[in-house]
């Protein structure tokens, strides 16, 4: 396959800075271990906030963000091996999450580098715009669950997971992490109380939660309906919004506990942790580091479950969230984040369909 030298891409010169459409940006070559992509759809995530206004993980300016797409291999290193076993080819349908911060892997752009370990094949139950949508979440909420909360993994594609219909509480069911949190916990044999915004109540349900809270209520009125809904009977907490180490911390004060260890995981890896002597653990995520070598032990994890997700994604038994295809093109990318930034969208995950398939 003949490729250009260059491509169009979004740039932002330096922290903070506007974004511009450059249509001169080198196409990157994969390494032996990587898969260059054409780009169909790209997807916009709260990080890629964090990253141009903050410099998280940025290595270097100009930078061109974007964390996650779906797409088209056109070119796999000689060493560039699947998941799910055999090697990458050209024509190969994937999504997955790039590494943030580094030059090359922006998804803002009409080819990105995508390292293959990482890599989730198309499973064919999914159409590319939807599975441009699911890999941050899913990969995160595997984190959480069975990385973070020390969760078994094993017997949940039977629906015979250990879980024993024990309950934890998933703050934000409704967010893209937090609908796979739900499914996920579901699938692992847990009963689910989630918040979302009342708008939301039902979408949760469909996927399986077993009780909803308003997340607008007042801290103490969450608390005192969780403690209803679980019978006072709650040791494991995942924040899948990053906003909520207070309302964890009241409510592990609040009921006593009922196990040995009480445990919460979140995506909030910014915040201070809420204090030990409250006498719950918090275990941060960090999805952050994917891909890049140095992330060995991270990258290990994913490449592991990523057959489990494949699976779960083709069988549909766990299933994509609402999306909303907000422009077309890489001239689309800037107005369809200034949409997801403004939260109009709620908790549908904003797309670009940057080229045809
Ligand atoms: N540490 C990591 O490795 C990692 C990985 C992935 C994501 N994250 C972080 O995790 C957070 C969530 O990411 P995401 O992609 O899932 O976000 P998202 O899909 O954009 O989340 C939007 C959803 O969150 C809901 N929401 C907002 N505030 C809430 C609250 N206080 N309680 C319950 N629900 C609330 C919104 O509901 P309404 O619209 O109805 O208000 C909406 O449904 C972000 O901060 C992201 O940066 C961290």
């Amino acid at each position: 396959m003949t490729l250009p030298t260059t491509q169009k891409a979004v740039l932002v010169p330096s922290q903070g800075a506007p974004a511009q459409v450059h249509d001169d940006v080198p196409l990157p070559e994969p390494s032996a271990t990587q898969l260059l992509v054409k780009i169909i759809y790209a997807a916009i995530n709260p990080v890629d906030v964090f990253t141009t206004q903050f410099g998280l993980l940025v290595e270097s300016w100009p930078f061109v963000p974007g964390s996650e797409a779906s797409g088209i291999v056109v070119k796999a290193g000689a060493n560039a091996m699947s998941p799910l076993g055999g090697h990458f080819k050209e024509g190969d349908l994937v999504s997955g999450c790039v590494r943030l911060g580094v030059a090359g892997h922006g998804t803002f752009a009409e080819y990105c580098l995508l390292d293959a370990e990482v890599a989730v094949p198309k499973p064919q139950g999914l159409s590319l715009a939807s599975a441009a949508t699911v890999t941050v979440g899913v990969l995160t909420a595997f984190l959480g669950i069975f990385g973070e909360l020390g969760i078994g993994i094993e017997g949940i594609e039977e629906g015979k997971g250990a879980g024993n219909g024990r309950w934890v509480a998933v703050f934000g069911g409704a967010g893209a992490v937090g609908k796979f949190a739900v499914q996920t916990l579901k699938l692992a044999g847990y009963k689910v109380v989630t918040t979302s915004s009342t708008k939301s109540f039902e979408s949760v349900r469909l996927i399986g939660a077993d009780a909803v809270v308003d997340y607008k209520l007042p801290a103490d009125e969450i608390v005192e309906q969780i403690t209803q809904i679980t019978d006072g009977k709650v040791d494991l907490a995942f924040d899948a919004v990053s906003v909520n180490n207070n309302l964890v911390a009241k409510m592990f004060t609040a009921i006593p506990p009922s196990s040995a260890e009480r445990v919460f995981t979140t995506t909030n890896d910014w915040d201070p942790v809420p204090d030990a002597s409250l006498g719950f653990v918090t275990k941060g995520i960090t999805l952050g580091p994917i891909g890049r070598p140095e992330s060995a032990v991270l990258n290990k994890k994913l490449t592991t479950w990523i057959p489990v997700i494949y699976r779960l994604l083709d069988n549909g038994k766990l299933k994509p969230g609402d999306y909303s295809v907000e422009g077309q093109g890489v001239e689309g990318i800037p107005h369809a984040w200034e949409a997801q930034k403004s939260g109009r969208l709620g908790s549908k995950k904003v797309i670009v369909k940057v080229a045809d398939e």
